[in-house]
């Protein structure tokens, strides 16, 4: 009927159809995302599991993200926090854009002709609003467990 279905609808929509194949997305998107920066591999943990959680612990938080897309304000400032803990992580700005290219391949791989155009637009607009916001947050504050990559904490000696 040619109805148009905006952002937050598409990605709402798009996201139910991935949840019940979450696991196996969650290993295509580590998959991808190692093929294409082989140095990412040592930020995460080794142990056993530890792909799997993380994989899980991203589709939640895009999840929370695509339901609360036109109300990011509400989540923001769990967002900041979660992107000053990236700079701890040895996250850089520009590994955002990996990021995001990756979560696109992934929804493409498990979603098929679902994820059309109109629905990519709207995914990469809900990673970019994330990242932006994590982005920020990681160059505006210095880091609570004493990491300072601006060297704008307090002196505390003396
Ligand atoms: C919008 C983008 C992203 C979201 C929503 C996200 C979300 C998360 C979440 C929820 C965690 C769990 C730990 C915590 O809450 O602090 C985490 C950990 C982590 N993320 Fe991200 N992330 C994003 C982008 C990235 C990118 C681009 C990288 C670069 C490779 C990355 C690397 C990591 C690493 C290394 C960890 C820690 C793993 C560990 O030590 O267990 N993340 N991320």
């Amino acid at each position: 009927m040619g109805a148009t279905l905006r952002p937050r609808e598409l990605v709402k929509t798009t996201w139910e159809r991935v949840v019940p194949i979450s696991e196996t997305s969650a290993g295509l998107f580590y998959g991808r995302l190692f093929e294409v920066e082989p140095e990412f591999r040592a930020l995460f943990p080794a142990r056993e599991g530890a792909m799997q959680e993380q994989g899980r612990k991203l589709m939640q938080t895009i999840s929370i993200a695509g339901n609360g897309l036109g109300r990011l304000d509400r989540i923001t400032p769990a967002v900041q926090v979660l992107g000053r803990r990236h700079v701890a992580y040895g996250v850089r700005d520009g590994d955002y854009d990996t990021g995001g290219a990756t979560l696109l391949w992934t929804l493409e791989q498990g979603l098929g002709d679902a994820f059309t155009p109109e629905a990519s637009e709207a995914w990469a607009e809900t990673y970019g609003l994330i990242a932006d916001v994590m982005k920020d947050a990681a160059e505006a504050a210095p880091q609570r467990d004493g990491y300072d990559p601006a060297g704008t904490a307090p002196e505390t000696k003396g």
